[in-house]
């Protein structure tokens, strides 16, 4: 893992965000207290860095952004899907088969209990969500395409009317990103002004310009970890939330970013998302007298990995699609309709500690194997799973016997 940058201890955010929303919860008493939150999944990335590339030795099979073994799939190559933890939870399962096989060839089937499985998993959650290398001739086009070359240049080529810009793309695209954020403000009235319009940025044109301006510096910074959460939480809420509202706290000027919100993923999705809006966010801040916040040093990917924090949520689910999903994707075969066991497997309903999307999983990864040879020894293909299956799966497991 390259170095040099603060653990990053979601889980402190999540604690925070936690007790935040408890003192809301107390503070203002219509919102009512049964409806009850999942608990948070407290998973740490940079452990669960450790544990991959170390211990649990998953590095001998698979790489990381290149990085590792190349036996098996490069685990940041799939942009995650939600939620989070019941599409990794996915993933895992339906891969499971191939890789047990694999596994099993060698001297030992390393173990994960809950809180490694979280660990693991949120750091290949965030390793998913880095930015790849984006393409500079694209990016060129876009600088032409959004009108930024009408006032800039890059090297001679360009307007003169605004600063030169190679400067600061050569600090790489952290200092990109800022830097075109905290101008935004006074780029607004000339830009509209020449434009007739506020350029709009989509898909990965902000990513592609990130690569055409910063060139050799992009890659280089890329390998460096996602942002710290703890951090990016204390920066939301000093700048962002008289504006925006986390699980209810939190002003209502822009739209709420809690959990159900669809929210940027990487670096360079949040650094359009915001030049989006900002005319909005000016004019809005205006009539309100809110000054529209700047970003320092390396808060860009702070925030990024607050906002991944919040998705760290646990799946919710039905006990009754549960018990649907239950049969339909064949556990109930060897593990009864109700989950109360069979010959052919085990009873797996929760008894004293209930399950959460990550033990789930790390129950999977335990037995695994067995399942594995069961099936093929009754001719069962390993069943496919939905993301949204764990939810319901693990609200199923989870409720009263006789009550799903
Ligand atoms: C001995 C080699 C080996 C080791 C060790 C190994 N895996 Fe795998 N893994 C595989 C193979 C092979 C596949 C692909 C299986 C398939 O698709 O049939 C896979 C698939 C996966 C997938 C799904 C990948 C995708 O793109 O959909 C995940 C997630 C995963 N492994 C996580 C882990 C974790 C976490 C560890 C360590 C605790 C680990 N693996 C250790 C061989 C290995
Ligand atoms: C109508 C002219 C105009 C257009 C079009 C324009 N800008 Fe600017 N830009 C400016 C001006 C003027 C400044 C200096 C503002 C300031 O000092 O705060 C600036 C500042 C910047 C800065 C910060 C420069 C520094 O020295 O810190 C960046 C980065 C930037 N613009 C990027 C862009 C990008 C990317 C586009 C296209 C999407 C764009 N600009 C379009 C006029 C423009
Ligand atoms: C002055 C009020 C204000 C402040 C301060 C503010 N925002 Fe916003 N934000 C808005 C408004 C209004 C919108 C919606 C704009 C629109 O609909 O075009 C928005 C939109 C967004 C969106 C896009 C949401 C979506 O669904 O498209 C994100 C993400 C966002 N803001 C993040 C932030 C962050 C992070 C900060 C702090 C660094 C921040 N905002 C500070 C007012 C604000
Ligand atoms: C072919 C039979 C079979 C099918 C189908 C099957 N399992 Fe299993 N399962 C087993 C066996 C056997 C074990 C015990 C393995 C062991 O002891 O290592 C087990 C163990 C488990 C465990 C771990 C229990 C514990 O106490 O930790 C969970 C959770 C589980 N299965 C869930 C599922 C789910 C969810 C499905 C459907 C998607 C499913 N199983 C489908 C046979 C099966």
């Amino acid at each position: 893992m390259p170095s040099g940058r603060k653990p990053l201890l979601l889980w402190i955010a999540a604690a925070l965000i936690a007790t935040a929303v408890l003192a809301v919860i107390l503070v203002r008493e219509h919102r009512s207290v049964s409806m009850r939150q999942a608990p948070y999944v407290t998973g740490d990335p940079q452990r669960g860095a450790a544990l991959f590339f170390g211990e649990k030795q998953c590095s001998i099979c698979h790489s990381i952004n290149g990085a590792g073994g190349q036996t098996a799939p490069d685990l940041s190559a799939t942009r995650p899907g939600v939620p989070a933890m019941g599409w990794l939870g996915t993933v895992l399962w339906n891969h499971a088969p191939g890789m047990f096989r694999q596994i099993r060839r060698r001297k030992s089937y390393p173990q994960l209990n809950s809180q490694e499985m979280a660990d693991v998993l949120s750091f290949l959650y965030q390793a998913a969500n880095t930015d790849r290398p984006g393409n500079p001739d694209a990016g060129r086009k876009v600088f032409e395409q959004k009108g930024c070359i009408r006032c800039h240049s890059i090297g001679i080529s360009g307007g003169k009317s605004a600063p030169e810009l190679s400067k600061i793309g050569e600090g790489g695209p952290d200092e990109w990103m800022r830097a075109m954020w905290n101008h935004s403000q006074s780029m607004i009235a000339p830009v509209t002004a020449a434009l007739g319009t506020w350029p709009q940025f989509q898909g990965t044109e902000m990513n592609d310009l990130v690569a055409y301006v910063s060139q050799g510096a992009a890659v280089a910074h890329r390998a460096e970890p996602a942002g710290n959460a703890d951090h990016g939480w204390k920066v939301f809420q000093a700048r962002c939330i008289q504006c925006h509202s986390v699980r209810g706290q939190g002003g209502s000027l822009g739209p709420a970013l809690g959990p159900e919100h669809e929210l940027p993923l990487t670096t360079s999705q949040f650094a359009s998302v915001l030049w989006n809006h900002a005319p909005a966010m000016e004019r809005l801040g205006r009539t309100n007298g809110i000054t529209p916040p700047t970003i320092e040093k390396a808060e860009m990917g702070d925030l990024v990995a607050f906002l991944a924090s919040l998705r760290y949520f646990e799946p919710t689910g039905s006990p009754f699609v549960g018990e649907r999903v239950f049969a339909l994707r064949g556990c109930a075969r060897c593990h009864g309709p109700s989950a109360e066991g069979t010959s052919t497997g085990p009873g797996i309903r929760a008894g004293g500690d209930a399950y959460t999307s990550v033990s789930l999983t790390a129950a999977l990864w335990k037995h695994g194997p067995q399942m594995v040879d069961r099936m093929e020894e009754l001719g069962i293909p390993w069943p496919q799973l939905q993301p949204s299956d764990i939810g319901d799966l693990v609200s199923f497991l989870n409720a009263p016997k006789h009550a799903p």
